[in-house]
């Protein structure tokens, strides 16, 4: 295990992935953490990551005592990477001081020592890095060499052989394997069998477990692992509650049950939705609707169970991923903030309070992408592992206004499947994170077949992402929009003007609602 200690960087979550690129598992833990909670972890290697701060300013946030003592006694390795690097040089004596001259972005730097960082043959020789300090390293503490300089002269690797410290002024390649001589080893396959025994532990054999499946990549491979587990004592609910997609319930039913065998009950709640969200135009207002109608479904399903069962259903899947986990303590100063937006979206449909369910959470410790290749390794079929997010309230945020207007729903859903059919064909699903249509609240004046229309508008919304919290609208070539445009306005009754959203977030959002 290496462990990261965030210190708010940017690239923290970056690098704890990178060091799972390279089949070595990795954590992230809150640079301030107690010294327990890091020395529990028993890891091989700690990464002390960058981060904003100054180690002059009053508060900078730092390691606990006695974390450099028990690493040099466990000849654990430790790199400090920029603002690391600084915290260690100061810690141990040395002396930092406001740099001279700030260097940010790509840099050449001078290799000066043989170490274990570079080896004989560099020396002399210059590397191009990123860079990114305001402070610099003056005084090296006791047993500290300097490795290499930067153009202007400041320190940009140091390295104390006898303890195995090292510091860099930039992010590092090939540290683990040829410094720290960590072995590559950490596979999908092991997750999967620690993680079931992990639930067969946790689950006694007479007790029930629920998971509400939403259709989402998260939810599904969740659900999987835990049937995997404990076979049918596992009970998913999937709802649908009007909002949904083209053929959106068949399509995922039959994955639930062909592909995945999961025992998964669909509750047809189209009705209870669409009547409490009859005149209801406010955005928020929907939400909160949409979320307290899944409670009443959820908590009436984990009733039934009991009735069934003789006993209360003990605990409940949850599709929580790593970056919840860490955005839910993240280190002062970091601009993250403790409720992720995106995370609070997802926590539509919530929890009855009184259902006392302790939680499962089999992909806490997993990227997005690792719960793709643990779904792949479980047979989950890729077609469903690559959907784009779909947000919980479902189409009733892209229907702007009153979602039981007219036949509003029902255009919405023609346009959207011929949009990403049309995505699709074109080999494009896979390089967007996210498209769909939407359905405007707004008629426009058209001409189709001789005849004057008075019709709807719908807008087309394709964007490109990391995480969601940012994003592109994507470039789709004049041909394609031509195609789609023609193919909506003559496939879909009631529409005779299609436009495309040209904004980025921010300032926009992804959906419009
Ligand atoms: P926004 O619109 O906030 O969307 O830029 C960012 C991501 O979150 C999804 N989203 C939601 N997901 N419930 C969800 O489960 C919601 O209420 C919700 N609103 C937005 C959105 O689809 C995008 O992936």
């Amino acid at each position: 295990l290496v462990l990261i200690l965030d210190f708010g960087s940017q690239y923290t979550h970056l690098i704890t992935r990178r060091i799972r690129s390279l089949s070595v598992f990795s954590l992230c833990l809150n640079g301030t953490s107690s010294l327990q909670s890091i020395t529990d972890l028993n890891p091989a290697v700690v990464i002390l990551s960058g981060g904003p701060h100054s180690v002059h300013t009053p508060d900078s946030p730092s390691f606990p005592d006695g974390f450099l003592q028990w690493a040099q006694s466990n000849a654990v390795p430790v790199l400090g990477i920029c603002y690391g690097l600084q915290l260690l040089v100061s810690r141990l004596g040395g002396e930092v001081r406001v740099g001279n001259t700030q260097e940010y972005g790509r840099m050449e730097i001078h290799v000066e020592n043989p170490s274990a960082l570079y080896p004989a043959e560099k020396v002399g020789h210059n590397q191009v890095v990123w860079m990114s300090h305001g402070d610099e390293a003056v005084t090296l503490p006791d047993g500290f060499n300097v490795v290499a300089r930067s153009q202007q002269g400041a320190v940009a690797a140091i390295e104390n052989p006898s303890t195995k410290f090292y510091g860099l002024q930039y992010h590092p390649e090939h540290f683990l394997f040829d410094v720290c001589g960590v072995a590559a080893g950490w596979k999908m396959e092991d997750v999967m069998e620690e993680e079931i025994k992990v639930i067969n532990n946790t689950v006694g054999p007479d007790e029930h477990v629920i998971c509400a499946l939403s259709g989402g990549v998260d939810s599904t491979v969740a659900a999987t692992i835990v049937h995997k587990a404990i076979g049918d004592r596992l009970h998913c609910v999937f709802v649908d509650n009007g909002l949904l997609r083209y053929k959106e319930r068949e399509r995922v039913m039959e994955t639930f049950e062909k592909d995945l065998h999961l025992p998964v009950v669909c509750v047809d709640a189209v009705d209870q939705f669409l009547t409490k969200l009859k005149g209801v135009t406010d955005p928020e207002i929907k939400r909160k609707i949409i979320g307290k109608e899944f409670i009443c479904i959820f908590d009436a399903f984990a009733q039934d169970l009991e009735k069934k069962l003789g006993s209360r259903p003990a605990y409940l899947v949850q599709g929580t991923l790593y970056p919840d986990v860490i955005e839910s303590c993240p280190p002062p100063g970091s601009g993250r903030t403790h409720s992720h937006t995106i995370k609070s979206h997802h926590n539509v449909g919530g929890l009855p309070k009184d259902m006392k369910l302790k939680l499962i959470e089999p992909l806490k410790l997993l990227f997005k992408d690792e719960v793709r290749q643990l779904g792949r390794i479980m047979d989950v079929p890729e077609g469903f592992l690559k959907r784009h997010p779909f947000p919980g309230p479902g189409l009733a945020v892209r229907v702007l206004g009153d979602v039981t207007e007219g036949n509003a729903l029902d255009v919405l859903r023609q346009v959207d499947e011929i949009f990403i059919q049309s995505i699709k064909d074109a080999g494009l699903y896979d390089v967007i994170w996210q498209a769909f249509a939407v359905f405007l609240p707004v008629r426009s004046v058209g001409v189709q077949g001789d005849q004057r229309t008075h019709s709807h508008v719908v807008a087309l919304r394709a964007v490109t992402s990391q995480d969601g919290m940012t994003a592109d609208w994507y470039y789709f070539e004049h041909k394609f929009l031509d195609d789609v445009s023609r193919k909506i306005c003559n496939g879909v009754r009631g529409v005779n003007r299609v436009v495309q959203d040209i904004t980025s977030k921010p300032p926009s959002t992804i959906e419009w609602e």
